[in-house]
């Protein structure tokens, strides 16, 4: 079969691989007729590129139909399922409490992290993932979200990673109807947890650079507000001066811009001179340009709720202002299976409440990818989120 694989630092390239087999009666295969790209899938350009082997097959947002099916997967042959990122078995310490993305069954514990993740690393267990014509999914007992046939890929296929995760980053936000949310970023992550929070009743600020992404925003009652306004500024202003209750960062370490400020400058000039002067140099402190910016506007005793995904361990937080803020971070990869009850229903009203309609801008080939990445990683010719069919 055709899949995307990854070949080394911003190199993806489509090649023929093997294709996919049962290995255990829980698995399934399916024919993959809606595959995404996400901002996720760029930090296997670089930062995670250690942790890849050349002619990996990368992707974790798929859907598509099973056309083999194994003795205990409880899928039928030409069941239309999504498959979630995360692989969970549904039934451990960590399932059972709903914490799906710390399943204990399928933990990378060789180094030390969580469940494992389609097509995302050594870190997240090597498993090819879903940019491929078929896609063996493990635990197809548990994961797979069954759906009908009326409505378009498009509707279903953010189930898999998008919604469920712009889902947890509000939940966990925790803001009540009324209250304020800013969120950084309007990346698809982002787009959608400004809707959510919108159509839970928050008022919602948003952040981003892109004008074509906030203008998208715009479109779902989003009042955005470009980076390089005063937008922290603005946004304080139109919350009595104390900053929204609750901010979600949706931007992770692939930040640009990066006009890391005052705030920044401050909290590292906190530190000794000798310590700070390597972190700034080593740690890619400008990476954290959204996360301090995060910090820095939200209220006294409001909450951080981080979906963007930061690596590194010499990160330097300004652990003071956290602590003299009184501020709570929430965080963590999608327990997926834990909002799909939610999100469903969402997801197949006729009207669209959430505005799943628009968020795809590039349907391409199979053999686009390459291309595909490149243009959603430069924000080119409006790209903000790509859907690759290998069936075109
Ligand atoms: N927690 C999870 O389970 C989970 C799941 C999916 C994605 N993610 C992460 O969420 C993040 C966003 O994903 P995406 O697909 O929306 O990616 P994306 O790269 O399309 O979106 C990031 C957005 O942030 C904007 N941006 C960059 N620097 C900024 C800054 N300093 N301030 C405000 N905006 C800035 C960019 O213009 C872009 O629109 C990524 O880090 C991704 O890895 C996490
Ligand atoms: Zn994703
Ligand atoms: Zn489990």
């Amino acid at each position: 079969m055709q899949a995307v694989t990854w070949q080394g630092k911003r190199r993806m390239s489509v090649e023929s691989v093997p294709d996919p087999e049962l290995q255990r009666a829980t698995d399934a295969i399916i024919e993959v007729t809606s595959t995404a790209i996400c901002g996720s899938d760029l930090h296997l350009y670089e930062v995670l590129g250690p942790f890849m082997d050349k002619g990996d097959v990368v992707g974790h947002e798929a859907m598509g139909r099973v056309v083999e099916a194994g003795a205990d997967s409880g899928l039928a042959v030409g069941d239309r399922v999504v498959v979630p990122f995360t692989i969970s078995c549904g039934s451990c310490w960590m399932c059972e409490r709903g914490l799906y993305s710390q399943c204990e069954t399928t933990q990378v514990r060789e180094h030390g992290s969580g469940a494992s993740l389609f097509g995302y690393s050594r870190l997240y267990g090597s498993v090819p993932g879903g940019q491929a014509e078929y896609l063996r999914v493990p635990h197809a007992d548990f994961g797979p979200i069954r759906v009908g046939d009326e409505l378009p890929d498009e509707r279903y296929l953010f189930l898999s990673d998008v919604l469920p995760t712009a889902w947890q980053a509000v939940r966990y936000a925790d803001v009540a109807p009324g209250e304020s949310l800013a969120v950084f970023g309007l990346g698809p992550v982002g787009q959608m947890a400004a809707r959510i929070a919108h159509f839970l009743g928050a008022t919602v600020y948003a952040i981003d650079p892109v004008r074509e992404r906030r203008t998208m925003a715009a479109r779902h009652g989003i009042q955005t507000f470009d980076l390089d306004d005063d937008a922290i500024d603005s946004i304080r202003d139109a919350t009595g001066g104390r900053g929204p209750d609750a901010v979600v960062d949706a931007v992770g370490m692939e930040a640009h811009g990066s006009p890391v400020g005052k705030f920044v400058h401050q909290a590292a000039g906190l530190l000794p001179d000798a310590v700070a002067r390597p972190m700034m140099e080593h740690a890619g402190l400008d990476r954290l340009a959204a996360l301090h910016s995060s910090i820095d506007l939200v209220r006294r005793g409001g909450t951080v709720s981080l979906s963007g995904v930061y690596g590194g361990m010499a990160s330097p937080m300004p652990l003071l202002t956290l602590f003299d803020k009184q501020i709570q971070i929430r965080q963590g990869q999608c327990n997926v299976k834990a909002w799909i009850d939610d999100l469903l229903p969402l997801v197949e009203d006729p009207a669209d409440p959430l505005g799943v309609d628009d968020l795809v801008t590039h349907r391409l080939p199979l053999a686009g990818a390459p291309e595909a990445y490149e243009m959603f990683q430069q924000k080119d010719d409006g790209c903000i989120k790509v859907v690759l069919d290998p069936r075109i």
